[in-house]
């Protein structure tokens, strides 16, 4: 074949293989480029995040740069200065103001940990796609279970959300009980559960009458006797029970479900008890806070955010179960383009998700940066944050308080109609805007409260008295609305 002129198949690439240089991070390690982008970035994140206080929580209407990729591609400059639009609209949680929701500013390492890993660029689906970062995940999973008091052997695996662990326990639950096929099963949650329990029964197939709801008690928690009725009840009716769902921590007020009576009356009648901790599982990471949430440790499966009050940055929730097992019974499909797992399991394969980031990474270093005694100050601070208000608002005649024993607070006019606290709670709400004091207004018991999350760090006793200062202005000793002053 020497000398024939036919194009040998060793031909060099086509120009556009070499040309021009795609902006990956290259195999440089003194790529300045990508070194230079990263320090530009970081410095605007540190000033935003720094300026926090001189913006308001909420921004007003911001300018946004085009959406469509240009012709040619950017530079590092037009990304950068199109970032900063998006930053100037963006929520502001580190503000002390921001007190609305449970989304508070990030710890510092978290931060490291969401950019470590979009550039390890590493896949939870299966260990040989993340060697290092899947043995991390389960040995964290395993020790959060056994922090918070799961049996032996306990473990879970994260989820991107809440919802997402909620519907996975609901399916696990589901399955280890073989009631897929019945589409007459039901679950009980208290009428102040979280709305993903009823979105997940969707996601399920199951008709919206599947949740049934137990009424709570004065203290906002679920009334087991309600409960025990109503399984003997099903049970009378031959109606199957997919789970109990309990909260630990009620979206609006923060309430605790009497977790203990209701692990019992699971066990009397063989049900899966799954409880939602979104919101105040993190208190059983806490020697001095484990009281606030007692009996965690019975549950079947458990929810934990510690996006909603660690500062882990989202999203970052995990469901952890007594028997991990079950997961796999639930969501293994075997992968049959993945090689097999050497030990531990495919984290693809003990969940809904496929195709995930190593979210753990800042979990693990956010919980590493703040040590248990950080998380310990942190849940003080935040009990003691709502205390203060609690009574502040308290000592502001006509206003009906609604809290628990975590760091959330609802109130609202004691005496208004529906149609006067939603007027009331609109109208306050902007009074406290102007003032950078953020709140959300919840639907709650048929009406519209203000609600207060203390998790954000840079609130301080002087926001929390201006805050009270302002409501008092808004209702009469007799609980009745007073109309703000027209502008
Ligand atoms: C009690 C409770 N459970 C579940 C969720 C859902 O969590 P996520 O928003 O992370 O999906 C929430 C959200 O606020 C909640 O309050």
């Amino acid at each position: 074949m020497v000398g024939c002129d036919r194009p040998s198949l060793a031909t060099a690439p086509p120009a556009q293989w070499a040309f021009p240089p795609l902006p990956f991070a290259t195999a440089d390690p003194r790529d300045s480029e990508l070194q230079l982008l990263l320090e530009q970035a970081s410095q605007r994140l540190v000033r935003w995040l720094g300026s926090a206080a001189s913006r308001p929580p909420l921004p007003g209407l911001s300018l946004m740069p085009a959406v469509e990729p240009q012709r040619q591609g950017l530079t590092a400059s037009q990304l950068l200065s199109d970032l900063d639009l998006v930053m100037d609209g963006a929520y502001n949680p580190g503000h002390p103001g921001a007190l609305a929701h449970l989304d508070p500013p990030p710890l510092a390492a978290s931060i490291v940990g969401d950019l470590i890993c979009a550039g390890l660029n590493n896949n939870l689906l299966a260990e040989e796609l993340s060697p290092s970062l899947s043995r991390l995940e389960r040995s964290l999973m395993a020790w959060l279970a056994e922090r918070l008091g799961l049996p032996p052997g306990s473990g879970g695996v994260p989820a991107s959300g809440g919802t997402l662990s909620n519907l996975m326990a609901l399916v696990t639950a589901r399955r280890q009980r073989q009631l897929g096929c019945c589409g007459d099963a039901v679950v009980l949650a208290s009428a102040d559960a979280h709305v993903s329990i009823g979105k997940s029964l969707a996601v399920m197939g199951l008709p919206p009458g599947a949740l049934q709801p137990v009424p709570v008690l004065a203290d906002g928690g679920m009334d087991p006797e309600a409960l025990e009725r109503r399984l003997a009840d099903l049970a009378r009716r031959g109606v199957p029970v997919i789970a109990v769902v309990a909260t630990a921590g009620t979206t609006v007020r923060g309430a605790v479900d009497p977790l203990p009576a209701l692990a019992d009356i699971c066990g009397r009648h063989g049900v899966w008890l799954h409880v939602d901790g979104a919101i105040g599982a993190v208190f059983g990471l806490s020697d001095r806070h484990r009281h606030r949430v007692p009996g965690l440790e019975r549950a079947d499966s458990l929810t934990v955010n510690p996006q909603k009050l660690l500062g882990i940055t989202k999203t970052s929730s995990l469901l952890l179960l007594a028997r991990p097992q079950g997961l796999e019974r639930a969501f293994a499909t075997g992968l049959p383009y993945m090689e097999p797992s050497w030990g531990g399991g495919h984290g693809g394969e003990c969940g809904i998700q496929g195709s995930r980031p190593a979210e753990v990474l800042k979990l693990w270093l956010g919980l590493r940066q703040l040590g248990l005694e950080g998380i310990e100050s942190l849940l003080d601070a935040a009990v003691s944050r709502r205390e203060h208000l609690q009574a502040l608002l308290a000592a502001i005649p006509g206003l009906a308080l609604q809290s628990g024993p975590l760091h959330l607070l609802a109130f609202s006019p004691a005496a208004a109609t529906a149609p006067q606290a939603e007027a009331w709670s609109q109208q306050t709400r902007q009074q406290l805007l102007d003032a950078q004091l953020m709140l959300s207004r919840p639907r709650y018991g048929g009406r519209f409260h203000l609600k207060a999350v203390l998790g954000n760090p840079h609130t301080g006793a002087a926001e929390l008295e201006r805050l009270a200062a302002i409501v008092a202005t808004t209702v009469d000793g007799l609980g009745q609305p007073i109309p703000a002053p027209s502008a």
